[in-house]
């Protein structure tokens, strides 16, 4: 349906033009382009790996939200029970009137920021950015509804390139949530927290939530689960390039595998090769062999403790305002300000 601007739509509250706006910094060629880079590289590499972003396309992006209904996955529920605990407390501290949340994807938990913050009267912008644009424009709208007094300002883009684009103006709190900060390479998430540091004003805050450590069990549970969503969910991968690169993976010769690396302290995600084989990427005019047992890493997921956390944000520029855990002290979630 064609809306003018400033026309309410059939669904009421989204007025098209003043309240919502998207900014496409991934347009879909430049997507590609990245895709096609990270698979060349990746996939010429040895060990063979590929970024965790990729994970997200509309099938994924369905397939993370399974897993975090699983029994076994327990990050989202206890992040979501902190929230719940710390998140007047957090409204009143940040006294932030523009909320951004990277990685927001669904943004099922933001909404409770945002209610909060709105109690306080001063939130007038959300600005919701990730990588999935489908992801992106569904809850953008579906925020807007919910929310019809605030102006929702979308980006899609790559965290790790497109800090830029982050709006300056308002009093703003950064949320990082659901432990995605450690699904990035040591390197990147180093970087990414420095550009982060670098952007935040004197009176704004990060808020980031960080899985910890726990019993080998529990965490290769949580990325194993009997379910079968995160094999699911890592098998994905290859149907995307399928889709995406005209390769010929047959995804029955992989299996899923999430193991605890104790020594990098991250759950190694991957996909295994079941026999000897050469896969084709028409699109790259590329051949890849993979020998019997041969690993694909396809994630890490770093878990944190306490004190290398605060060690490595300092490093990047920030310091801790505020640190909480849920009651079985599985999850984090903190908030940071520029040192
Ligand atoms: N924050 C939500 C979703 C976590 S899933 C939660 O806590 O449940 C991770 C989200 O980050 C996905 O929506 C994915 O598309 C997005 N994402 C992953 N890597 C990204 C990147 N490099 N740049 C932008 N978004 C990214
Ligand atoms: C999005 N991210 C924090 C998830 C995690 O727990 O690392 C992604 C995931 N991969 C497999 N299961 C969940």
């Amino acid at each position: 349906m064609a809306t003018r601007p400033g026309e309410p739509t059939l669904q009421g509250m989204i007025r098209a033009g003043d309240q919502l706006h998207i900014d496409v910094r991934l347009a879909t060629g430049a997507l590609r382009a990245s895709l096609r880079e990270d698979v060349r590289s990746g996939l010429g590499d040895s060990p063979k790996r590929l970024p965790a972003k990729w994970h997200y396309d509309e099938a994924g992006s369905l397939l993370f939200d399974q897993i975090t209904r699983m029994p076994e996955y327990y990050p989202t529920r206890r992040e979501r029970e902190i929230l719940v605990a710390r998140v007047d407390e957090i409204a009143a501290l940040t006294q932030a009137d523009t909320l951004i949340e990277l990685g927001s994807g669904t943004g099922e938990k933001t909404r409770l920021l945002l209610t909060a913050l709105a109690a306080g009267g001063r939130l007038r912008r959300f600005v919701p950015f990730d990588v999935s644009e489908t992801i992106l424009r569904e809850s953008a709208e579906a925020i807007l509804r919910e929310y019809p007094g605030i102006e929702v300002r979308g980006i899609v883009g790559d965290f790790e390139r497109h800090l830029d684009a982050l709006p300056r103006t308002g009093r703003r709190l950064v949320a990082f949530l659901g432990g995605t900060i450690g699904n990035l390479q040591p390197d990147g998430r180093a970087r990414l927290l420095a550009g982060l540091a670098r952007s935040l004003d004197d009176d704004d805050m990060l808020l980031l939530g960080a899985d910890l450590i726990k019993p080998r069990a529990q965490l290769e549970a949580a990325y194993d689960d009997p379910g079968g969503f995160s094999a699911r969910f890592s098998l994905n991968l290859l149907t995307m390039l399928n889709r995406e690169l005209g390769a010929d993976f047959e995804v029955r010769r992989f299996r899923h595998e999430a193991v605890w690396d104790d020594r990098n302290e991250w759950m190694e995600i991957g996909l295994v090769s079941l026999q000897r084989q050469v896969v084709t990427l028409a699109e790259l005019d590329m051949t890849v062999e993979f020998g019997e047992g041969e690993k694909l890493q396809t994630e890490i997921s770093a878990k944190f403790r306490r004190d290398g956390l605060v060690a490595e944000m300092a490093v990047a520029g920030l310091a801790a305002v505020r640190f909480w855990t849920d009651d079985a002290n599985e999850f984090s979630l903190s908030l940071w300000s520029r040192r």
